[in-house]
């Protein structure tokens, strides 16, 4: 993996799954991280080749719950990000789905209450030495690039102190989200504070918080990538010079959530945010959204429904070609 002047989507729980990631890559993003998963549900899972959508499947035994799903076209930009608190669990979790994935990074950001009390997220911010297990524990085992992601520290010495450490312990890069823990959404990322982490490292960091058009990916002096989560969430086009109207963004993606069978939970909740920023889930589609109860009822592309209301064989065709196109 190569972290130069990279445009990345970011790690967004129910957002971050397989359309959403070829969606952003297919609009420019570089590299597409999935959503943070647990390590303990992972070691749950089986692997499971998926013949027929051509994908390979993390599966939580004994239910059809898919919990990770990839494919071969994006073997090569996908990041595996991981809530962990122990070295030999996230381990065990990692080795599962290495060979499918280009890098693997540890979420040591998330101040959800949930990680916290877990000892993941922004509690591993506090246990220098744990950190240093983790990584150390995956780099000696995997060959997989391996890298974290932290929040900014109460001062920009004490998160440079911490970066140097985290870097010391062998990440091939380090992804910044330029807010401290308390910090909420709409308080402004902190780019001088980023900076500060950049002027002291010597491997790649990747600067995340508030870009939200095309032309801020520039605006992040001297890191190396440039992360983004809402302004991809709620137009993945952000990735192309050229934005596309965030209503045909929309309609490409629930047509991906239909040909990857995405989780309708995942699809619902991306649409939501989107037509939730940009008009109003109090609206006929907002409301129709929260309705339905599968993907197919949400798909909103009028063109696709007549064309599956009327010729189902057609429709298939259709899925068939755009298959055998990215897949193989
Ligand atoms: C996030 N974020 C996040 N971070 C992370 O490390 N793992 C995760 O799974 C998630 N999940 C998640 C879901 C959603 C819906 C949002 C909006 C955010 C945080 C995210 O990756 C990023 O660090 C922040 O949102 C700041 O970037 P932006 O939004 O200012 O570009």
């Amino acid at each position: 993996m190569e972290y130069k002047n990279k445009h990345v989507l970011a790690p967004m729980v129910r957002v971050g799954t397989l359309p959403f990631r070829l969606l952003a890559a297919q609009y420019g993003a570089d590299i597409t991280y999935g959503e943070e998963i647990i390590d303990h549900k992972m070691i749950k899972c089986d692997r499971h080749i998926n013949e027929y959508l051509g994908t390979t499947d993390f599966v939580e035994r004994g239910t059809q719950n898919v919990v990770f799903r990839t494919c071969p076209e994006e073997r090569n930009r996908v990041v595996f990000q991981m809530g962990t608190s122990n070295a030999v669990r996230a381990l065990t979790a990692a080795q599962l789905v290495s060979k499918d994935v280009a890098a693997i990074d540890i979420n040591m950001g998330c101040p959800k209450s949930f990680s916290i009390s877990g000892g993941m997220g922004a509690a591993l911010l506090s246990k220098p030495e744990l950190i240093h297990d983790i990584i150390t524990t995956l780099k000696r085992n995997l060959d997989n690039t391996i890298t974290c992601k932290i929040r900014l520290l109460k001062s920009s010495e004490v998160t440079v102190e911490l970066a140097r450490r985290i870097e010391k312990a062998g990440v091939s890069a380090l992804a910044v989200h330029g807010r401290r823990v308390p910090d909420r959404p709409r308080d402004p990322a902190k780019w001088d504070e980023i900076a500060d982490v950049v002027a002291a490292l010597s491997i790649p960091v990747i600067a995340n918080g508030d870009v939200f058009e095309y032309e801020d990916f520039e605006r992040i002096k001297g890191a190396t990538c440039v992360m983004v989560a809402r302004g991809a969430l709620w137009n993945a086009s952000i990735f192309s010079p050229s934005k596309s109207s965030w209503e045909d963004v929309k309609r490409e993606y629930v047509r991906q959530c239909i040909l990857w069978d995405n989780d309708v939970k995942s699809t619902k909740h991306t649409l939501k945010e989107m037509i939730a920023h940009y008009s109003s889930l109090e609206l006929p589609e907002g409301k129709a959204v929260i309705k339905s109860a599968n993907t197919e009822n949400v798909a909103l592309d009028e063109s696709d429904q007549q064309l599956r209301i009327h010729s189902p064989p057609l429709y298939m065709a259709q899925i068939l070609l755009y298959h055998s196109s990215i897949c193989i």
